[in-house]
């Protein structure tokens, strides 16, 4: 980890740091449960373990005042009729935010607090998402053809809780529909009292 300021190169075509700490990569398996259509999760699976996103890191202190950073990229396809997603989560300190800059692709951010407010926005290049404190995340690919590329920057204290979305998903999906996205109501989820 550096101790003087450093700064890193975002190379297109793809975005992929010049320095990075940390490579994460998520395959198929590690959605189960997170796709609504199980059949069709199921099928998948059995033809291969594909890597649908992948995370770069630089890492940092996970100290208050420190900022974790890094790329987020959502190789595109389906699942059913969802596209390819994050697992989503809240952070474990739920009063800290986050910051995503979109450098590539078409897709969402799909948002919800635990009281059960949500909010959808779209990502585009040049578009700058600020996911307020309280607010769970999961980012979408909403193209078929190209990756949805994400710089993101958030309080190094912040942490992952991703057992709350795992249970019941988010509150609303994006699935395709006659060739476009569309946001729909997620059968699985039911409101926080009703939990
Ligand atoms: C960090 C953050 C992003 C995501 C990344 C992968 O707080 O929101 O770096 O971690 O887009 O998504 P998850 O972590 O939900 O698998
Ligand atoms: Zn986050």
């Amino acid at each position: 980890m550096k101790t003087v300021p450093f700064a890193f190169d975002l190379n297109e075509p793809d975005f992929i740091p010049s320095e990075y700490d940390n490579h994460i990569q998520r395959r198929l398996s590690a959605m189960r449960g997170q796709y609504l259509d199980k059949e069709a999760y199921e099928a998948r699976l059995a033809q291969g373990d594909d890597l649908l996103y992948e995370v770069y890191e630089l890492r940092r202190p996970t100290v208050p005042g420190e900022l974790l950073h890094g790329i987020s990229i959502v190789h595109p396809g389906k699942v059913g009729d969802e596209y390819h997603m994050t697992k989503g989560h809240f952070h474990e300190v739920l009063e800290t935010g986050e910051i995503y800059h979109c450098l590539k692709g078409k897709g969402f951010m799909v948002m919800e607090t635990p009281e059960g407010e949500w909010a959808v926005e779209p990502l585009y290049p040049g578009r700058v998402l600020c996911v307020l404190p309280r607010w769970a995340h999961r980012s979408v690919n909403a193209s078929l053809a190209e990756d949805l590329v994400t710089f993101f920057v958030y309080p190094g204290d912040a942490g992952h809780d991703y057992g709350t979305i795992e249970a019941q998903g988010f509150r609303k999906l994006v699935v395709e529909k006659n060739g476009q996205p569309e946001i729909v109501d997620n059968p699985r989820w039911s409101p926080p009292e009703a939990a």
